[in-house]
């Protein structure tokens, strides 16, 4: 096992009717800004409830927040935050409100041009505002990391960044707030979680054996329970059982120790920048084609994977490593979720765009053992049409 440090200060509080404790989470003294999305969170009555619970409380809002959220945007709310002297934020959404609102709570505080901020990855970041969130999409993990993606859209670009003081103070996780998702977004979530895991866990054993069982736990939850959030929305159990999937994926537990690869997520961002195809779709499409690609440097863990996540016990080893990545394909179609960039309406010319996307962003070598060059991508798209 590598060496490690693992550190995680958020508070979660998970639950049926869990929104009323955020008023004894945030000072009392606090000016509140509640930042959302595009009124969701209006529709299913989760910003009353927000409210309710902010009683007494000094609040402001901040929505318009889009799925992917882009620089522009938030820099809006940055100034409100400055002019309205706001010193607590709380996002209420799915992650890019999260994503968006580690942002503004960083920006806030910057000296210099915030996008220095995501240029420099997080590193630059000194402080930021503290904040809460009440995730609503169980999906990126954001509720409980210190990382967030954004993307600034006259560049072109969508980046991740990530620093310590971006951890939220607390993550308020209630599954009934996820009732109202339509049927897309399950899928999206089920699958970016599931490609998360295998960021951290489709690389090269080094003996964590913990971290394996922990991460083929959460794949097996995910297949088991993936459809059933599909076919019956309002199972409190089974949204409970992927909500806590997706704050565990990726929250720190299970990378801890262990190689990890991203490859998938960064090539995934550029076509979300370019293309404007949802995260988790663009992971469908990647990950079934890096795995085949790249089957002969992760044999041993695919092998592990195909036995201990699907049962696949017998045929040489070509054969069982094939089988599995055909069992993954049919699982991200089983939650809806086409595997093929025909199928979204995406040709050949993304692929001359998206690695030219990544030399620009200096990603020429990805993966646990940096050997994803702008030539394995191109031809890895190439099997993705
Ligand atoms: O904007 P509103 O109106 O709220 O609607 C949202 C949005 O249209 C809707 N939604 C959310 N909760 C709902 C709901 N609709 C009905 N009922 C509810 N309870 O869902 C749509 C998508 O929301 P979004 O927040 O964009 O989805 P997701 O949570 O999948 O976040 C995706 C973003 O997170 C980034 C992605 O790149 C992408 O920008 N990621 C962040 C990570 C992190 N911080 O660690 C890691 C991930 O790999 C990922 O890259
Ligand atoms: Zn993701």
């Amino acid at each position: 096992m590598n060496n490690f440090i693992f550190y995680n200060p958020t508070k979660i509080i998970f639950g049926r009717e869990t929104i009323k404790a955020i008023g004894k989470e945030i000072p009392k003294d606090s000016r509140v800004m509640i930042t959302y999305g595009g009124g969701s969170i209006k529709r299913n009555r989760v910003f009353d409830e927000v409210m309710a619970a902010l009683a007494g409380f000094d609040v402001a809002e901040f929505g318009g927040i889009e799925p992917n959220p882009t620089y522009e945007t938030l820099m809006q709310c940055v100034e409100r935050v400055k002019n309205e002297k706001v010193d607590y934020l709380l996002a209420v959404g799915g992650g890019s409100v999260i994503d968006g609102t580690k942002f503004i709570a960083a920006a806030a505080l910057y000296e210099g041009e915030p996008w220095e901020i995501v240029k420099n990855y997080g590193m630059t970041v000194k402080r930021a505002l503290p904040f809460g969130t009440v995730l609503t999409l169980p999906a990126t993990g954001s509720e409980m990391n210190s990382g967030a993606v954004v993307t600034h859209r006259a560049l072109n670009a969508k980046l991740p960044f990530s620093n310590p003081a971006l951890f939220p103070e607390f993550s308020v996780l209630d599954p009934t707030k996820t009732y109202t998702l339509p049927a897309g977004q399950i899928g999206n979530g089920v699958v970016d979680t599931f490609v998360h895991v295998t960021e951290q866990y489709l690389t090269y054993p080094v003996n964590g054996k913990l971290q394996d069982r922990f991460a083929e736990g959460i794949l097996l939850t995910l297949i088991e329970e993936g459809p059933k959030a599909l076919a019956e929305p309002e199972n409190y159990d089974v949204r409970a059982n992927l909500m806590w999937c997706a704050t565990l994926g990726l929250n720190g537990l299970i990378s801890a120790g262990v190689p990890q690869d991203w490859a998938t997520h960064m090539i995934g961002h550029e076509l979300t920048a370019l293309k404007g195809l949802d995260h988790g779709k663009t992971l469908a499409v990647v990950l079934p084609a890096m795995l085949k690609i790249r089957a002969r440097e992760k044999k041993e863990k695919l092998l592990q994977y195909a036995q201990r996540v699907w049962g696949i016990q017998s045929g040489d080893d070509e054969a069982r490593i094939g089988e599995a990545i055909d069992k993954t394909r049919d699982f991200f179609e089983s939650m809806g979720l086409p595997t093929r960039l025909c199928e979204y309406g995406i040709g050949t010319d993304v692929i001359p765009e998206v690695v030219g996307q990544l030399k620009a962003h200096g990603m020429v070598k990805l993966g646990e053992k940096r050997d994803v060059t702008p030539e394995l991508v191109e031809e890895l798209l190439q099997n993705c049409l």
